[in-house]
């Protein structure tokens, strides 16, 4: 069989390591294809002589590339919205498969470009879009395709886990350790979409379509970061015996399906507890297999391309079973989606930690208990810190509610005259749902 055409767009850390990945494993992917990878196009800006890029075209015009007849994939690794949309859709026109990281892409514009990859008999492979080490998006589609899929919660930003890991273990300072992160090739272009909860969005997007057969829904992910997230509130969660990690989530209630990414507090016992520094974790109930969590690298060069290569391999398989080399698999069953509602945030239930810095004055704590007791909230457990400087910080764990509820309670409780600064509001999950 005549060899199967590559064009890699973008030589950055992923590119890079897809091409010498495909390049030093050959053989062992040629056992694995029964076809050989040839890489015909890299699209780059700058000359690389590092590269070993013999007998590889070498072009700064990506439109050109990806209308090439010797082309029969695409891989994309330069990231971000534009021109990689345009690039894919075009790639696609002309019949060629897609392989990509992109999961920002996906996640906002994904309904578009997959219709138009099925439009066209084409794929668009995304392994390496979510939680690059861990082959996540094959268990859902494929491992666990026989079951019905009622809740999953992972760790799947690798630089949002680093920083809450070194916050804890070692006490460093925030900034500090997301400059490090950046350094090691963890963080995204911007750090703010590692850091206010963006990028887990997208990649929760990405998983809740899959296990509840349903559009991609960027926009209606409740999404906080872990900027808010003090060392006071990590030492406290770890005396209450709780961890706090920056948790996708996303869960079939009775009325609709909850998709929230946000700090959590789960108990320390928990596997995801444990997971730590820029490894990932996504723990999955499913219907006949039960509760699954599948854990490794998250974020950096070699996991990603791993991912890359063998969504490159799933495909060379895929093209090999017909002779006019089109791939056949629909992505999403669009006649099939289901219309289930997103809740809103204030809509969906959880157990949360409360601390509150109040005057150390007689009734302060009984105004706050009934308060929550007048909005319906059961408290789990209280502790009240020792005082800093005239103030007293209580901590309370209460049971799941509302949101709705909660909000009331906290703008009532923010508005006692012994409440001082903001009441700090951490979301709890046992993870045994
Ligand atoms: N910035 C991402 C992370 C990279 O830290 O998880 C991997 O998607």
């Amino acid at each position: 069989m005549k060899p199967v055409r590559l064009a890699i767009l973008g030589l950055g850390t992923v590119g890079c390591g897809v091409l010498q990945l495909l390049q030093e494993n050959a053989t062992e992917i040629k056992r694995r294809t029964g076809r050989e990878i040839q890489i015909t196009h890299v699209g780059t800006r700058r000359p690389r002589p590092d590269l070993n890029l013999e007998g590889i075209q070498q072009s700064a015009d990506l439109f050109e590339i990806v209308r090439q007849p010797d082309v029969d994939i695409v891989v994309e690794l330069i990231g971000g919205i534009q021109p990689a949309h345009d690039l894919i859709l075009e790639a696609i026109k002309h019949g060629k498969q897609v392989v990509t990281a992109n999961k920002a892409l996906l996640a906002e514009e994904g309904n578009e470009l997959f219709e138009a990859a099925d439009n066209n008999t084409v794929q668009i492979a995304y392994e390496a879009a979510v939680a690059g080490g861990i082959p996540i998006i094959k268990v859902m589609r494929e491992g666990l395709a026989a079951n019905r899929i009622d809740w999953l919660a992972g760790i799947i930003n690798g630089t949002g886990n680093f920083i809450l890991t070194e916050m804890r273990d070692k006490s460093r300072q925030f900034e500090d350790v997301l400059a490090e992160a950046q350094a090691l090739g963890y963080a995204e272009a911007d750090p703010t979409f590692d850091v206010e909860g963006i990028d887990a969005a997208h990649k929760l997007t990405l998983l809740a379509s899959i296990a509840f057969g349903i559009p991609l829904q960027f926009d209606k992910v409740y999404t906080e970061g872990i900027s808010k997230i003090t060392a006071q509130d990590v030492k406290y969660a770890e005396e209450l015996g709780f961890r706090i990690k920056h948790l996708g989530i996303a869960r079939r209630a009775e009325n609709g399906i909850e998709l929230r990414v946000h700090p959590t507090l789960i108990p320390e016992e928990q596997p995801l507890a444990n997971v730590n520094g820029v490894q990932n974790a996504v723990s999955v109930k499913a219907s006949a297999v039960g509760q699954t969590m599948y854990y490794g690298p998250g974020a950096g060069g070699g996991p990603t391309a791993s991912a890359v290569v063998a969504d490159i391999i799933d495909l060379v398989r895929d093209i090999s079973y017909t002779e006019d080399g089109s791939g056949t698999i629909p992505q999403l069953a669009f006649e099939s989606l289901e219309d289930i509602q997103i809740l809103k945030r204030e809509e969906m239930t959880t157990a949360y930690y409360l601390r509150v810095n109040v005057d150390d004055n007689k009734g302060v704590l009984a105004d706050i208990t009934t308060i929550l007791s007048q909005c319906g909230i059961s408290i789990d457990a209280i502790m009240q810190q020792p005082r800093l400087k005239n103030r007293v910080p209580v901590v309370i764990m209460t049971d799941p509610i509302v949101e709705s509820k909660m909000d009331e309670a906290i703008a009532k409780i923010q508005a006692l005259p012994a409440t001082h600064g903001e009441v700090t509001r951490i979301r709890l999950e046992s993870l045994e749902n």
